[in-house]
């Protein structure tokens, strides 16, 4: 079963108005000193940005919840966790932009972080989003060991065997040729890892099954991969002004992608089988998914 795609863009649309409240909550005010770092910070996270990594853990929540939740302590802490993930995602992308990585002067329509502050500044915000992602999870109203696991979770996925591992491998390949499967390593750690933490943290917030997880990991590691994809194929086929982002940053910066390995046809076509790969993961979670295959949906379709 399908949720109409204005449903599901309605929803996504709340959701990010939602995430973007909480956010602005949790995040430390912009007077508190020290002012410039806060300021920052918020810069970093607020007014911006798709939301799809929160939307993946709302998603995952309501796909797995059990009847007998409390709702609002599942609300709260599928609130903590998908704020966290966005907290941790901001911070990567803070540090993508740097000029000793990819050096990026535009991100999510506005200058980036250290054109508008400094360099100085852009880094100790990465740094402080980082453990406060943290300290969110660690304040979630569930029993502690599944504090624990949610914490190992966002902690592995960010980690040097997941996102900041995947960048440092990208940073590494730059001129050269890839091959598919290395390219498929890249990929699902500088990117799919975030995205199928959040489906995860979203199946652990709602007391998911051994066998819905499995069904969330499946899904999840599909449209990580295919979100990378897609975002490598945006970088080519659309402008800067939709996108948010400098186009064709990757050829310029000789970046291996799907599309220098496979063509941009090979590499839309990749993206609408992993998209099918996704779908059918769903299937045993029933129409209680269908926000899941929406934004799997929605990972495969989008513009920007
Ligand atoms: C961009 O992520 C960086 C990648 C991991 C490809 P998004 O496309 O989710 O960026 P925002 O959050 O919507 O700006
Ligand atoms: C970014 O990949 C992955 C991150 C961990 C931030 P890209 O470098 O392709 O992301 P964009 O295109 O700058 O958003
Ligand atoms: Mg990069
Ligand atoms: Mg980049
Ligand atoms: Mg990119």
């Amino acid at each position: 079963m399908m949720v109409a795609e204005s449903a599901l863009t309605q929803w996504l649309t709340e959701r990010a108005q939602h995430i973007e409240h909480v956010l602005e909550q949790l995040l430390p005010p912009a007077d508190l000193v020290p002012a410039r770092l806060h300021q920052a910070m918020r810069y970093a996270v607020l007014g911006g940005g798709k939301r799809v990594r929160a939307a993946l853990v709302y998603a995952a929540g309501y796909a797995c919840v059990r009847p007998d939740f409390v709702q609002p302590t599942f609300n709260e802490s599928l609130d903590r966790a998908a704020a966290a993930v966005e907290l941790v995602h901001a911070y990567s992308l803070v540090h993508d932009d740097l000029p000793c990585m990819d050096d990026d002067m535009l991100r999510r329509g506005r200058p980036t972080l250290h054109v508008r502050y400094d360099e100085a500044t852009a880094l100790l915000a990465g740094d402080a989003l980082q453990p406060l992602a943290f300290d969110l999870l660690a304040q979630m109203p569930l029993a502690p060991e599944a504090v624990v696991r949610a914490t190992r979770t966002l902690a592995q996925a960010a980690g040097s065997l997941g996102m900041a591992g995947g960048q440092a491998i990208d940073l590494a390949s730059v001129g050269k040729t890839l091959s598919q499967q290395e390219l498929q390593q890249m990929h699902t750690l500088k990117t799919g890892a975030l995205l199928a933490a959040s489906v995860k943290l979203g199946g652990l917030v709602a007391g998911a099954q051994a066998s819905q997880e499995r069904s969330l990991e499946e899904y999840a590691s599909a449209i990580g991969l295919a979100f990378q994809v897609v975002d490598d194929v945006l970088d080519v086929t659309t402008d800067t002004a939709v996108l948010g982002k400098t186009a064709g940053k990757d050829a310029a910066a000789n970046k291996p992608t799907y599309v220098t390995l496979m063509g941009l046809e090979g590499a839309q076509s990749l993206a609408s089988s992993l998209h099918r790969t996704a779908r059918q993961a769903l299937a045993p979670l029933g129409d209680a998914s269908n926000l899941l295959g929406g934004l799997a949906d929605f990972i495969v379709l989008r513009d920007h």
